[in-house]
């Protein structure tokens, strides 16, 4: 079974997103196991201080090496880490190919900064790797992190009651999906094509790729190169 331990100032959060349809079947079938650390019970004193002023000035609090190294330690003692992943815009891009990798993992640690990031040195010496869900900022890391989680564990053998499906998702042969439709045939006028009705499965199949290329060309070339 995999194992995701997520580390978070902000553990709320990350209640939501596991707690229901797949996440939460994929939990309760014991293909995953998914806790969420409060980084604030590994605060520093009385106040449970995480975050500090940045050496050098400038605004922003910075999220301190003591705590998240706490953390990490304690979760290290107890078994083997194949990754620590620090979520951060200046990561490397999530792609379907990085989300199949991980899939084949035991254990991960996610960490979630918050406020202007995290102390370089847990870059450095604590991260092994740092990966970003897109060019824009969020407010923390923790929906980068549910976002990550959930591209992952749908991968993960049982996790998909169609275990055919995760393989015809887009990006899983580097194409983007084909239109699909269900009943009516005939709504107002606006008909399903004729072929998805015909019954050819060779014709269907050929058709299906045909509309993936194009929608592709059309919509990511990027994607082609
Ligand atoms: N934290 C803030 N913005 C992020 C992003 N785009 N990807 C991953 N983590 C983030």
């Amino acid at each position: 079974m995999m194992r995701i331990d997520i580390i978070s100032l902000l553990p709320k959060l990350l209640e939501g997103p596991f707690s229901d349809s797949i996440l939460k079947r994929a939990q309760d079938s014991a293909k995953v196991e998914i806790y969420v650390h409060d980084l604030r019970q590994y605060g520093l004193g009385r106040h449970q201080q995480v975050d500090d002023y940045a050496y050098g000035g400038g605004a922003g609090m910075v999220m301190m090496i003591e705590p998240i190294e706490k953390c990490i330690k304690h979760l290290k003692s107890e078994r083997v880490y194949d990754e620590v992943i620090y979520l951060s815009p200046d990561g490397e891009p999530l792609t379907q190919s990085i989300a199949n990798g991980l899939s084949t993992q035991k254990n991960l640690v996610l960490l979630c900064g918050h406020y202007k990031g995290v102390d370089e040195r847990v870059r450095e010496h604590l991260v092994t790797r740092e990966i970003s869900i897109g060019d824009y900022v969020l407010s923390g890391g923790e929906l980068a992190a549910a976002v990550l989680v959930d591209a992952v564990v749908r991968l993960l053998p049982g996790v998909l009651s169609d275990e055919t499906s995760a393989l015809t998702d887009s990006f899983q042969d580097g194409l983007l999906s084909p239109p699909i439709y269900t009943r009516p045939a005939d709504f107002k006028g606006w008909k399903v094509p004729d072929i998805l009705l015909s019954g050819h499965e060779e014709k269907i199949r050929e058709w299906r790729f045909e509309q993936s290329e194009k929608r592709t060309r059309e919509r990511r070339p990027d994607l082609l190169e």
